[in-house]
């Protein structure tokens, strides 16, 4: 990749998803990185080479970083902004009880960092802020030679090298045009579409596109909900609309329930920033609601699998991941779905590529069984919660011997009902018969 190297370090603070992938991404574009992180058992492993989160290519560009000295890891958020002439904030911003986004954290850390910066350094802020937080940050770091940017980061999951390295487009928000453009410029090599816009306009575009998004899937698994009761087939459905270029097939599958570490905290926020400007955003509340009906209509169709009972039944669940291609279990549906299966009396065996011993959230409430075929053991239902590659290439002879009962619940539509019934399985799927 061509790059446009700057003479100064650029720091980036915090370590976690969004911050490593930029971090190793830049370092990888040429760029000098400092990255910090107060987390001292992860930065051992990742100066060591060892990547903290499940990435395609993150191993190969941490090691490339380390070994060319264009990445290093740091203790101390003041250590890393010292000679930094753009720093990236990429710390949590969690979900307050209210629904509102808690940017502590990022309070905090402007802070401390504030009298160590350079004369002329510029701030981007990375994590997903309410709308203002930009000018907040501003005010915290009292620092009138210092300019603050917003650059909301839109990587997923799974695909956070390539989306760092491959965004769609560059978000830019600041009064300060030199500042706007000096960010800009750093993902040049990107060859993205970059919009320059005003600090308060750059975060609302980060809110709209994730609740955007996640009201998006909520009327597919709507689609889906009324396909069955009209008898007709959702992925049918869905492929005669995605043709359609206005509407596309991104992001069209049905499923239990969008999760993970975002939509849920972002429309939450959203809302709660909503209602306090007076608008209460009925559509959104839908898109929320119908979510959390979509949950709950898996936990009913492996009961009705079931004969309508789940107190004292075995079930199998494939799948803890709130999606596949990652480790990741914050806010998963698949862990939703297993703990109301759990709460109404079911004995559940569960089963993730991902999740090796316990799960935390799940003690007492499921066992994690090391393979497929062992959580289906003796079970009455299997229910498929994460669309996990493999399991479409299982034996599913083996995973019906192995079964007290043959019934499927396939909350992903990822296998095919004919197949599954030819060998004796009850098939559910989303949407289609
Ligand atoms: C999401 C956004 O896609 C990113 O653009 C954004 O940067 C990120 O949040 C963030 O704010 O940091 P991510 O949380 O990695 O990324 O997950 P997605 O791939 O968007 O999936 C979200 C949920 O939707 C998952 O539970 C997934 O299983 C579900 N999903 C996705 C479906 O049910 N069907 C689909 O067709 C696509």
């Amino acid at each position: 990749m061509p790059s446009a190297p700057t003479s100064a370090p650029v720091a980036v603070v915090g370590a976690g998803y969004v911050g490593l992938a930029t971090a190793v991404s830049l370092a990888h574009m040429g760029h000098q990185v400092v990255c910090a992180d107060h987390d001292r058992a992860k930065l051992a492993k990742l100066e060591a080479g060892e990547p903290t989160i499940v990435e395609d290519g993150m191993a190969e560009l941490l090691r490339e970083g380390l070994a060319n000295g264009r990445l290093r890891f740091v203790g101390s958020s003041t250590e890393a902004v010292r000679r930094a002439e753009l720093v990236f904030l990429c710390l949590p911003t969690p979900p307050r009880a209210d629904g509102s986004a808690d940017v502590s954290i990022l309070q905090e850390v402007a802070e401390q960092i504030a009298p160590h910066l350079e004369r002329g350094a510029i701030i981007a802020n990375k994590s997903t802020v309410p709308v203002g937080s930009t000018r907040v940050i501003e005010q915290l770091l009292g620092r009138s030679d210092v300019a603050v940017v917003s650059n909301p980061e839109f990587l997923r999951e799974g695909q956070a090298i390539s989306d760092c390295l491959h965004p769609d487009r560059v978000v830019v928000g600041a009064d300060d045009a030199k500042a706007a453009a000096r960010v800009g410029a750093l993902f040049a090599a990107t060859g993205a579409p970059l919009i320059v816009t005003d600090a308060a306009t750059a975060e609302t575009i980060k809110y709209a596109s994730n609740a955007f998004l996640a009201t998006r899937l909520s009327f597919v698994n709507a689609v889906a909900t009324l396909s069955e009761a009209v008898g007709a087939d959702v992925r049918d459905v869905l492929l005669g609309m995605g043709y359609d270029h206005r509407i596309g097939f991104e992001f069209l599958r049905p499923g239990p329930g969008w999760g993970g570490s975002c939509f849920p905290k972002d429309t939450s926020a959203l809302l709660f920033m909503a209602e306090q400007a007076g608008y209460d955003f009925p559509l959104l509340r839908a898109a929320v609601a119908t979510n959390d009906a979509q949950r709950a209509s898996v936990v009913a169709k492996v009961s009705s699998a079931l004969g309508g009972s789940l107190a004292g039944r075995t079930v199998a669940a494939w799948g803890i991941t709130f999606k596949a291609g990652t480790d990741d279990r914050r806010e998963s549906p698949a862990v939703a779905v297993v703990r109301q299966l759990a709460g109404e009396g079911a004995v559940v065996r569960a089963y993730d590529p991902t999740v090796r011993g316990p799960v935390p959230e799940l003690v007492g409430l499921a066992e994690v069984c090391a393979d497929p075929y062992g959580a289906c053991a003796g079970a009455e239902v299997v229910v498929i919660l994460t669309e996990w590659d493999e399991l479409r290439w299982l034996d599913y002879a083996k995973v019906r011997s192995v079964m007290a009962e043959p019934a499927l619940v396939d909350a992903r539509n990822l296998l095919d009902p004919a197949k599954l019934r030819r060998l004796g399985f009850r098939y559910t799927g989303i949407g289609r018969p």
